[in-house]
């Protein structure tokens, strides 16, 4: 039997198998396994996860390939020149994980600034000695700038979100400047070197691309007033770790929450003793209505794309 499409990993909700009922000859097979490399020369359509780089060499393994699918919104692990070089249709997730996605980085925001796992330690620790004025003192969101670097729509389904908790939402663009509507009010686009040293908070929520990485160097990190908040659900490699927790440590900053890694699922070991943080497994999309919402969606593309009703 040949493969016609070719996936590394079950999906959530049955948008999978029914894709398989409706093309078949479907070959699940871990990526880069043997049997993944041997089903590539007939594969018409690939589905891989984020965590999953494909590369050009993949692709000319697989000169059939017409479609490929990954379970999530970011490519930057996919060869995006080569497939357009080649006509190749890519289909991701946008949309449907917005909410989740701002929900998660709101969550963390929450966790560090009102130090939830500090208090957790200590509710559960059997040695709470009791209330007292002084303990455990956050950091109050309200009236607070909080920058946002990336306007698409997950940027501006959390700037609903912090506008909702009293803060005032500020975007970066590297360009383009004008006001961006984020559906509850409107908001100023900053150049970074603007923006950030007004960001009581600062959030990530643009692509990983030639542009983005190593965004957040070790000069912009300085840039931030002392005891700035940064949380990043976009993903590793904007932000320069290394000199984050310098600054976790000097007391520079005042948490840092990640959700993401440079080099994932390796997570720099530094982070484990940097102060004030909260450490998440890449888990933005992960609500079981997302997921199944994504797999849907890719599912869709794909089928569409093989039945010649897409590209
Ligand atoms: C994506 O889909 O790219 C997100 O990183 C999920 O959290």
């Amino acid at each position: 039997m040949t493969t016609r499409i070719l996936a590394t990993s079950p999906l959530v909700g049955s948008a999978l198998q029914d894709l398989g009922q409706r093309c078949p000859d479907l070959t699940l097979a871990p990526f880069r396994s043997a049997e993944w490399t041997a089903a590539l020369p007939t594969a018409e359509a690939l589905i891989v996860m984020l965590s999953e780089p494909l590369t050009e060499a993949d692709l000319q393994s697989a000169p059939r390939v017409r479609a490929i699918g990954t379970y999530s919104v970011g490519m930057n692990h996919l060869p995006l020149d080569c497939c357009a070089a080649r006509g190749i249709r890519v289909i991701n997730t946008p949309g449907v994980l917005t909410d989740a996605t701002a929900d998660l980085a709101l969550a963390m925001l929450l966790s560090l600034t009102r130090r939830l796992a500090e208090g957790e330690a200590m509710a559960r620790s059997g040695a709470w000695p009791g209330w007292a004025p002084d303990q455990l003192l956050g950091f109050g969101l309200a009236g607070k700038t909080c920058g946002i670097l990336g306007s698409g729509p997950i940027g501006r389904a959390f700037a609903r979100r912090v506008a909702a908790l009293g803060m005032v939402p500020r975007f970066w663009a590297r360009t383009d400047l004008s006001p961006v509507d984020y559906g509850n009010g409107i908001a100023p686009r900053l150049p970074l070197a603007d923006l950030l040293p007004d960001c009581g908070v600062l959030s990530l929520h643009c692509p990983l691309t030639t542009a983005t990485r190593g965004l957040l160097s070790a000069a912009n990190l300085e840039r931030l007033p002392r005891g700035a908040f940064i949380v990043n659900t976009a993903r590793g490699g904007i932000l320069d770790e290394a000199a984050a927790i310098r600054m976790l440590h000097a007391g520079r900053l005042g948490g840092v929450g990640l959700d993401v890694y440079d080099g994932e699922p390796a997570i720099d070991p530094a982070w484990f003793a940097a102060p004030r943080t909260v450490l998440l497994p890449h888990l933005g999309s992960a609500t079981r209505e997302t997921r199944a919402a994504m797999a849907q969606l890719l599912c869709d593309g794909i089928g569409a794309t093989l039945e010649g009703k897409l590209g």
